[in-house]
C-alpha cells in the first residue's frame, strides 16, 4: 500500500501552515494597530518610522514587500498598515489574477492613498507583470486595444497608491518587479514568548480561560506561527471544556496536543518522516532536496517554504552546499543514536 503523505499533510496535520476555512474566524483575533501586533519588531519599527513620515507628508506610503515563511500574518500585517495609515485595502493574490484585465480593473478601481494587497506575488503571470510597472513607478498604465497595425493604445492615469506585495519566495520574483518596492520586510518566525502572548491575547477575546503555563505550552508547540498557534487554541480549548473544567492548564494543553501527534517541539508526522528518512536512507546527508522531497513523496517547495524553515531555526537541520544534513540534536529528539556524520561511499 502506498500513502500519499502530501494528502495527510493537508488534510488532517493541525501544524499545517496553509490557510484553513476554520482560520477565517481568526478575523476577530487578528490586531488591527501596530501597537496591538506582537512581535516582528523589527518590521513594525520600520514601518512605524515609514507609516509616519508619509503621513507627515501627506502622501501615499511606499510599496511595500512582504516576504518570509507562511502564516507569519503578512495579510494581518497588511491590513495594519491600511488602518493606521486611514485608508481601504483591496486584497487579491498572483493566482487568482487569471487575465490582464484583472489586474487592470483592480488597479482603476483604487482610490486615492488605497492599498492593493497582492498575495503570493511570486505566482503573478510574468507577462501581466509589465502592467504593474508604470503602475507602481508612474501611477498610468497604458492599456492596448486591439491588434496588428490598427492597435490603439490608451493612456490611464491611476491614484496614488501603494501595493503590499507579500510572498514565501522573495528568490522567484524578477529584479525588476523587486526593485520597485520601496520597503522589503522579512518576516521572522516568532519566539515562544512572542506565541505565548499572541495566545493570552486571543483566548481573552475567544473568552477562554488560561494559564501562563498553558499558554507556553501551546506557543512553544507551534513552531513560531500564529497561525498555528491560534489553531491549537482553539482545539485546546474543545479538550479543556470536554475533559477537564474548561480552563486551559498546562496539563490540558499537553494532552490535547499529544493526542494531535504535535510532539514537545511542535514537530509533525511530516517533520519527523523528513528528518528520519534522512537518517535512514542517506545516512543523516546531505541529500538534495529533490531527493529528498521524492523519497517522502512531498513535493519540494512545501520542505522548502513549510517544513524547513522551522527545522532549521530550531537548529534540527542544517544546509550545506552538497544539501540537507540532520544535526545530533535532531538523532537525540527522535531517540537515535548519533555515530557522526557518515559519509556514503559512491
Ligand atoms: N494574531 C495573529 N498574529 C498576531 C500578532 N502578530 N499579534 C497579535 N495577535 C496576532
Amino acid at each position: 500500500m502506498s500513502i500519499n503523505f502530501s494528502e495527510q499533510a493537508n488534510d488532517e496535520i493541525i501544524t499545517t501552515t496553509a490557510s484553513l476555512p476554520e482560520d477565517n474566524a481568526e478575523g476577530s483575533l487578528r490586531p488591527k494597530t501596530i501597537s496591538e501586533y506582537i512581535g516582528q519588531e523589527k518590521a513594525k519599527e520600520n514601518l512605524s518610522i515609514f507609516i509616519n513620515a508619509a503621513k507627515l507628508r501627506g502622501e501615499s506610503l511606499d510599496h511595500v514587500l512582504l516576504h518570509g515563511p507562511p502564516g507569519l500574518g503578512k495579510t494581518t500585517l497588511a491590513a495594519v498598515i491600511a488602518n493606521e495609515m486611514g485608508v481601504n485595502m483591496r486584497i487579491t493574490s498572483g493566482p487568482a489574477i487569471e487575465k490582464p484585465g484583472d489586474l487592470v480593473a483592480m488597479l482603476t478601481n483604487l482610490n486615492e492613498g488605497d492599498i492593493l494587497f497582492v498575495d503570493e506575488i511570486h505566482r503573478l503571470n510574468r507577462a501581466y507583470e509589465e502592467i504593474l510597472y508604470p503602475a507602481m513607478e508612474d501611477f498610468a498604465i497604458d492599456i492596448i486595444l486591439g491588434k496588428g497595425p490598427s492597435a490603439n493604445s490608451i493612456h490611464l492615469d491611476l491614484p496614488r497608491f501603494t501595493l503590499i506585495g507579500a510572498t514565501t519566495r522573495s528568490g522567484q520574483l524578477t529584479a525588476p518587479l523587486r526593485d520597485r518596492f520601496g520597503v522589503s520586510l522579512r518576516l521572522e518566525l516568532y519566539t515562544p514568548e512572542e506565541l505565548q502572548r499572541i495566545v493570552v491575547r486571543s483566548a481573552g477575546i475567544l473568552n477562554v480561560q488560561i494559564e501562563p503555563a498553558g499558554a507556553y505550552e501551546i506557543a512553544s508547540r507551534s513552531r513560531g506561527t500564529p497561525r498555528i498557534a491560534n489553531r491549537m487554541l482553539r482545539r485546546v480549548r474543545d479538550f479543556a471544556q470536554v475533559r477537564a473544567d474548561g480552563v486551559i492548564t498546562q496539563e490540558v494543553a499537553d494532552k490535547a496536543l499529544s493526542a494531535l501527534e504535535v510532539d514537545k517541539l511542535g514537530l509533525d508526522a511530516l517533520d519527523r518522516r523528513m528528518l528520519s528518512s534522512i537518517i535512514e536512507y542517506y545516512g543523516g546527508g546531505p541529500v538534495g532536496l529533490e531527493t529528498l522531497a521524492a523519497t517522502i513523496n512531498e513535493e519540494a517547495v512545501t520542505l522548502e517554504d513549510v517544513y524547513e524553515p522551522y527545522l532549521l531555526q530550531r537548529g534540527f537541520l542544517t544546509r550545506t552546499p552538497r544539501g540537507r544534513c540532520v544535526t545530533q540534536k535532531a538523532y537525540q529528539h527522535l531517540g537515535l543514536e548519533y555515530l557522526g556524520q557518515q559519509q556514503l561511499d559512491i
